[in-house]
């Protein structure tokens, strides 16, 4: 192999600035690692004047793609441009041109994943995206290499920094959530439009991405349920926190038997779980293997150079596969067939707000409904809004399997005594009280 390996990059904003601060910062370690220096040929940008958080020369810049692409000295190219059409059309033709590609693209990869790893393997080319879940933190290679031998069964993530920054204020500082997102759009977590952050899209995207890699079966973007963090008042991170949990929006995907469930939702934590302990704007995912037993994996899930270490990291394997002559490899193959979980297999324990008349019987009908769907309550909070005339009730239930829990809900919401379900939410681990 040459004394050099040469790098093209799509993109130099946040993350592309930060790829070109640690290749120049780190090149002695990359250069013993390799026995090769690594050196960045060419950046795409659309804008030749704008002024770069990274000293660059100027004639390294193109706003041609084919300057990068058709390059015959590049061999692999690093993809931070983001969006979705035209990053995928750049990658395809890299391939084609027989370049690996590396992309921190969780849009990309979640929707169009597995064609692009095909294209990649028909061309021998490799093709990898650590960047694309959880910034900084080595979470995809964790699953695929870290945790080979075992067979993972469960994976709940906080992978999402800007709804994390949102609740931990709300939760410990009493901010409101309008000023969360605010405060959270000025640190730079949030995406240009917050929408995807605030949906739960953000967070979709990097569940199916570890759900296929976790689970080596083919996980589609749709297959994520999605709700998100709006509308979540602060009442019910009071009653939470009173009763022993934390609110975090959970991405949480658990496979047995073929069947999956993945889905992203407002969930209470209970604060003894490790994921409770993860504030503000980092991200953290747990495992669960049949062997291994937990682990967590944690830290910076956005930023320039915690973004960057994955991508270099990702580099460097690829300039090791080239070395080894074994590139063209998938980073894991989807081998198990996949069918999702209907709501009677799914189990979980539910926590509700709600207000009620406030009279003598009312709680036994709840409670007497509740049963009849095979539901028993494990927490009860009940506090006179107006005295003698409304009560908010608020209770968490013991695990019962989503169907039931929703035929529950329907019915509750359709008596008399009941004035309205305020809310409620998943609720995972147990509280110690
Ligand atoms: P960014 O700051 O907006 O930078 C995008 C860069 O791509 C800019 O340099 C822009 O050029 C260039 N670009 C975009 N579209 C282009 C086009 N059509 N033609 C030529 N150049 C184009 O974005 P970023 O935050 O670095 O994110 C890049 C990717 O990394 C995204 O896929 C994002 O989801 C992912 N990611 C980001 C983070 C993070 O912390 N920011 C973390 C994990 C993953 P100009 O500079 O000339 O405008
Ligand atoms: N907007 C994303 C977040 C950035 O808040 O986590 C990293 O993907």
């Amino acid at each position: 192999m040459s004394e050099k390996v040469t790098v093209g990059l799509l993109g130099l904003g946040v993350v592309g600035s930060g790829v070109i601060k640690l290749i120049e910062n780190h090149q002695q370690k990359l250069a013993h690692q390799l026995g090769c220096n690594v050196q960045v040929k060419r950046v795409l940008v659309r804008d030749l004047d704008k002024s770069r958080d990274v000293d660059i020369e100027e004639d390294l810049l193109t706003t041609n793609p084919d300057d990068v692409l058709n390059d015959p000295d590049i061999d692999v190219i690093v993809e931070v441009m983001g969006g979705v059409n035209e990053a995928k059309d750049y990658i395809l033709k890299a391939f084609t041109s027989k370049k690996h590609v590396v992309s921190a693209n969780k849009d990309l990869v979640a929707l169009h994943g597995p064609e692009l790893q095909d294209a990649a393997t028909h061309n021998k080319c490799d093709f990898y995206y650590e960047a694309s879940v959880a910034g900084g933190i080595p979470i995809l290679r964790g699953i695929v290499d870290g945790l080979s031998s075992d067979r993972i069964q469960k994976v709940m993530g906080i992978v999402n920094g800007t709804t994390n920054y949102i609740l931990t204020q709300m939760d410990s500082e009493g901010v409101s959530y309008e000023n969360a997102l605010k405060e959270a759009q000025e640190l730079g977590f949030a995406e240009a439009d917050p929408t995807s952050d605030v949906e739960g899209l953000d967070a979709a995207r990097k569940m199916a991405i570890l759900g296929r890699l976790a689970f080596s079966t083919p996980v589609d973007l749709e297959d994520v349920e999605v709700s998100g963090i709006k509308g979540i008042e602060l009442e019910d991170l009071q009653y939470g926190d009173q009763l022993g949990y934390t609110m975090k929006l959970i991405g949480y995907a658990n496979f047995d038997n073929h069947e999956l469930e993945i889905n992203v939702q407002p969930t209470l934590l209970a604060k003894s779980h490790p994921l409770a302990a993860v504030k503000n704007e980092f991200n953290a995912v747990y495992v669960y293997g049949d062997a291994v037993g937990e682990t967590m994996f944690y830290g910076p899930g956005a930023g320039s150079l915690p973004t960057a270490t994955a991508i270099v990291s990702d580099v460097v394997t690829v300039i090791k596969n080239m070395r080894l002559g074994v590139t063209g490899n998938q980073f894991v193959e989807p081998h198990f067939k996949k069918e999702l979980k209907t709501s009677d297999k799914r189990y979980a324990q539910y926590y509700v707000r709600l207000f009620a008349k406030d009279e003598a019987g009312v709680f036994s009908t709840i409670s007497a409904l509740f049963h009849d769907q095979d539901i028993s309550f494990k927490r009860i909070l009940q506090t006179p809004v107006n005295k003698g005339e409304v009560a908010e009730i608020i209770f968490i239930t013991h695990q019962t399997s989503l169907e039931n829990f929703q035929q529950a809900l329907e019915k509750l919401e359709s008596l008399d005594a009941v004035l309205e379900v305020k809310s409620y939410y998943k609720v995972e681990g147990d509280a110690i009280s």
